[in-house]
């Protein structure tokens, strides 16, 4: 195996990076949706040609479209080691911790507590907030100004004997602080609470071991982890039986469909296999011992991952340090605290002219809020210009970087 990571055997599996629209672009955009690998187009493909029709029946068609469905399933299981009967496979992360909460109300008495921050996208917001609706009292766990991450001693300040819940982000898609997620699900069920992690910043960039984070739901984007537009919810069994249904009638008890009305998108859910075919197909390129266990595989790949995008944050952190009037959101320096989403403002500019200077020189960068509505007005910033933000994958390159940098306005 290299000591270090050449993004180059990714981006060829990559068709996008060769498009039309793809070919000319620095893509930074990665944090908004990412691109996908051919193996998941192929997959997709194939089950619109093949069984594109009702799975669960005897024939042909159905039988492929059941097995493609459930391996789809299970690589995303694989991918953040749950066991795949505890995986939701919906239209998007806010669709699935909205009905998630609709499932959670009726375990709340009033007077019971819910603890959410104000560094999470509003997706891991707002569904617990509109639970007062049954009582519930919302306490808020502030992100520290000075470092723009949640320090979990601000977390045990609110944690009470009427704590039912806690709701954090595995990392902040705006400041790019990553929350020592173990620890707060640990101090939460301590304190007799619940534990909702959003990983949709985090599981892009790191690996998700659900076995060890131990918390109650997890919620990422399968289409910001190089899959199709599905979101992923893992819940715990010892929760998942104790929800109210969601689903029809006859449907109650029924595992994880009591919290998917309408049920998975089919094709899509057959296409997320198409991410672990890439992974595993990255590490044998890269000299992987394929008879390893397939978690062995994924571990050396995004240790891989993890080096690389550090090396590329560093990169870009220091370019940014260097031009005048920018002001980086977030730690001013890469490491394991800080996954490689990197947001910064311009003192004479708005993040509007920036961005669109930068999309003007074919840099993908965005600018406003992201739904992470209340940390961009906790960080004293104007919410609708907000941030220009930036965000990094594996397949992101040194030279994408540079020509970044060099598209800044003022640099
Ligand atoms: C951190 C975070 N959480 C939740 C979401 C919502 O995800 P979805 O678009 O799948 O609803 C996003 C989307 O950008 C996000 O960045």
């Amino acid at each position: 195996m290299p000591a270090a990571f050449d993004p180059g055997l990714a981006r060829a599996r990559f068709p996008a990076f060769d498009s039309d629209t793809g070919r000319d672009w620095a893509f930074f955009e990665n944090a908004g949706g990412a691109y996908v690998p051919r193996t998941v187009i192929d997959r997709l493909t194939r089950f619109m040609v093949e069984a594109k029709v009702q799975p669960g029946a005897p024939f042909p068609a159905s039988a492929l479209a059941t097995a493609m469905m459930a391996e789809g399933t299970a690589a995303m299981a694989a991918l953040v080691n749950a066991p795949p009967e505890t995986l939701v496979l919906g239209a998007d992360t806010s669709t699935n911790l909205h009905v998630l909460a609709n499932a959670l109300a009726p375990l709340f008495d009033p007077g019971d507590e819910i603890i959410v921050t104000n560094l999470d996208h509003e997706a891991n917001i707002t569904p617990w907030r509109r639970l007062t609706r049954v009582g519930a009292v919302i306490r808020e766990w502030r992100f520290e100004p000075e470092t723009a991450a949640l320090d979990l001693a601000g977390l045990e300040a609110l944690l009470t004997e009427n704590t039912r819940l806690v709701c954090l982000p595995h990392a902040s898609n705006i400041t790019g602080s990553v929350c020592d997620a173990a620890r707060a699900v640990r101090l939460a069920h301590e304190a007799g609470a619940l534990a909702v992690v959003d990983g949709v910043s985090f599981a892009p960039h790191a690996l998700v071991d659900l076995a060890a984070l131990n918390a109650d739901a997890y919620a990422f984007s399968a289409y910001k982890v190089f899959g199709p537009h599905v979101g992923v919810l893992a819940v715990r069994p010892e929760l998942l039986g104790r929800l109210d249904n969601q689903n029809h009638m006859f449907l109650a008890g029924k595992g994880t469909l009591a919290l998917n009305p309408g049920g998975p998108p089919h094709e899509l859910t057959a296409a997320l296999a198409g991410v672990t075919d890439y992974l595993e197909a990255l590490d044998r390129d890269l000299g992987g011992p394929p008879d390893d266990a397939p978690r062995t595989r994924i571990e050396r790949l995004f240790g891989l991952f993890e080096g690389h995008q550090t090396a590329l944050t560093a990169r870009l952190l220091a370019g940014l340090r260097a031009v005048p009037g920018v002001r980086v959101i977030g730690a001013p320096v890469a490491g394991p605290h800080r996954s490689p989403t990197v947001a910064f403002v311009h003192e004479r500019l708005s993040s509007r002219a920036v961005a669109e200077a930068m999309q003007a020189r074919k840099v993908a960068v965005r600018h406003g809020h992201f739904y992470a509505w209340r940390a961009v007005e906790a960080l004293g910033l104007d919410v609708d210009d907000g941030i220009v933000r930036t965000s990094l994958v594996h397949t992101t390159t040194a030279e994408e970087v540079d020509r970044l940098l060099d598209a800044l306005p003022g640099a």
